[in-house]
């Protein structure tokens, strides 16, 4: 054979052999990512278009088809999808360091607040200062305690708002009032008092009505579909606006913060601060970590973060459950019964709701409970993001794939609920079931290292409301709502609340 002949085999023997070993090794490549089952999905936009305007019950009803732990994806993210407490259970028990990271959505992005928040914080030295200072500190037992009769105070401002609607002339003509709205001011206040001592919803003060509209605009803005989250290489065209609406609106919250922190600095030079109060924002100032794996002092923009954070949390998840729980009490009467009768028995009619009262109050407790069983209010929880590839009930799931834990789905899982679809307060009594995180059927406070970290606060402010409402007044729907076609739907957001407003007739009790 001739010099070039000879040449031009082994040339063609390269390319078959790299060929051949290139499409092994992608087999090898793509045999082992073996992903969840799903729908398949549109080119460029994937299963977008599955999720519709509410997409923890879109997502639901995939089970049965594809049973439950499902992949999708949306717009460029990988996204695998819980469904089942089966699955829940393992995920959470075993799998919770691989998945404790969260994704970060566009909008927190400003004002950099995602590098001093703690629920988007990825799993890390500082996260785990914050959440430290918040449970161990902040949230601890000893000093809610101490803070109980703030909560009563703002829980009683309330009643009193509530009490001069009920004597108008439209709650005579049958007209209801906005309940969740009333929550929402009382929650805000409190969580003003509890973190800076100070009334933020104090009518004469331009502060306080300046940072509550601009808290506002961030809850708001923040529970927005956008489409950044879904093509991040969008950012810089910000193509709905939102992130420019989000500068604005966090630049007015973070400033007002930061006077608000710095008059308390100011205060503390002056006279060394008030001994007896310690607020959160004291416990904040007064941080000192070892200066290696953690901050030796918190700055003040990590300072403004946590309050903003605080803010966003705890004011519409509160709001939202108590609004749902009056909602499912009037349309179920024996409930509202039972528990009004077990208020008037262990409460008496001389004297208010305390939060050394929820302990005895056993029916209370398994409303609030049903109530988040049926409505979570942050149905995916804070979506995790995967720190690793990481093999998963058998299925290969690639690092950065985020992560939904669909709690609403798992409220209503028939494998572990009895006619999961009726609200009956009763499967809670003599239960040991609750919302601490170990039991992985019932999670609307989410579980493992990244579960609530207010659950401790949030537990008293939903019972001692609720239970305060309920105690006070009477309750109707307002005249114009027919509780048989009442619009059960809910409208996502930070938080998912009715997609209705309730309007309810308060009636005060007779003493
Ligand atoms: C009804 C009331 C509330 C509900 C249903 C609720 C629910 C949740 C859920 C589902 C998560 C994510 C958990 C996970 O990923 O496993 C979460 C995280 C968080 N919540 Fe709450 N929450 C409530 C009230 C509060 C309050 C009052 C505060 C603060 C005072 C708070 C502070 C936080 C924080 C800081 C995180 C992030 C934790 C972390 O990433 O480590 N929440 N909450």
């Amino acid at each position: 054979m001739t010099e070039p002949a000879n040449s031009f085999f082994v040339l063609i023997s390269i390319v078959f052999v790299s060929t051949a070993l290139f499409v092994s090794l992608r087999r090898k490549k793509s045999g082992s990512r073996v992903l969840p089952p799903g729908p398949s999905g549109w080119p460029i936009f994937g299963n977008i278009f599955s999720l519709g305007t509410m997409p923890h019950r879109a997502l639901a009803g995939l089970r049965e088809k594809y049973g439950p732990m499902i992949w999708l994806r949306l717009g460029s993210i990988d996204t695998m999808v819980i469904l089942s407490s089966r699955v829940a259970a393992e995920f959470f028990k075993n799998q919770d360091l691989n998945f404790a990271d969260r994704t970060v959505i566009d909008v927190l992005r400003c004002w950099d607040y995602h590098e001093g928040s703690v629920a988007v914080a990825p799993y890390g030295a500082y996260w785990r200062v914050m959440r430290r200072l918040l449970t161990t500190d902040i949230l601890v037992a000893k000093r809610l305690n101490k803070t109980a009769p703030i909560r009563r105070k703002c829980v009683e401002n309330m009643l009193a708002w509530i009490g001069e609607a009920a004597s108008s002339d439209k709650a005579r003509v049958g007209e209801g009032i906005h309940l969740a709205r009333f929550v929402f001011l009382m929650n805000f206040n409190l969580l003003a008092n509890l973190m800076l001592s100070r009334d933020l919803f104090d009518p004469d003060s331009k502060t306080g009505s300046e940072f509550f509209t601009a808290m506002n605009g961030l809850m708001e803005l923040s529970g927005q579909p956008n489409v950044v989250d879904l093509f991040p290489w969008l950012r810089r065209l910000d193509p709905q606006g939102l992130r420019r609406k989000m500068d604005r609106e966090m630049g007015k919250a973070m400033s007002i913060a930061s006077e608000l922190v710095r008059e308390r600095i100011e205060e503390k030079k002056q006279n060394g601060g008030d001994d007896d109060r310690r607020d959160f924002l004291d416990v904040l100032l007064e941080f000192e970590g070892n200066g290696k794996d953690e901050p030796a002092k918190l700055s003040e923009k990590q300072i403004n973060t946590f309050i903003l954070e605080i803010f966003m949390a705890g004011t519409e998840t509160t709001s939202s459950t108590i609004e749902w729980a009056l909602t499912e009490l009037l349309l179920n009467p024996d409930s509202k019964v039972k528990v009004e009768a077990e208020l008037s028995l262990v409460v008496g009619s001389n004297r208010k709701v305390l939060e050394t009262d929820i302990d005895q109050l056993p029916y209370l407790q398994a409303v609030v409970k049903e109530t988040l069983r049926l409505h979570p209010p942050v149905p995916f929880l804070v979506p995790r993001r995967a720190t690793r590839d990481t093999i998963f009930m058998g299925y290969n799931i690639p690092k950065n794939t985020q992560v939904f834990v669909n709690a609403w789905a798992i409220g209503r899982d028939p494998d572990v609920w009895e006619d999961p679809m009726a609200f009956k307060p009763e499967r809670f009594i003599g239960s040991k079931l609750d919302y601490k995180g170990q039991h992985y059927e019932f999670i609307p406070f989410g579980a493992g290292r990244r579960m609530c970290a207010g659950l401790s606060l949030a537990h008293r402010v939903l019972h001692l409301a609720l239970g305060s409402l309920l105690h006070e007044f009477d309750w109707e729907f307002d005249g114009r709502i027919d509780p048989k076609t009442i619009d059960m739907r809910d409208r996502v957001g930070l938080a998912t609340r009715n997609y209705v407003p309730l309007l309810v007739v308060p009636k005060r009790r007779a003493a």
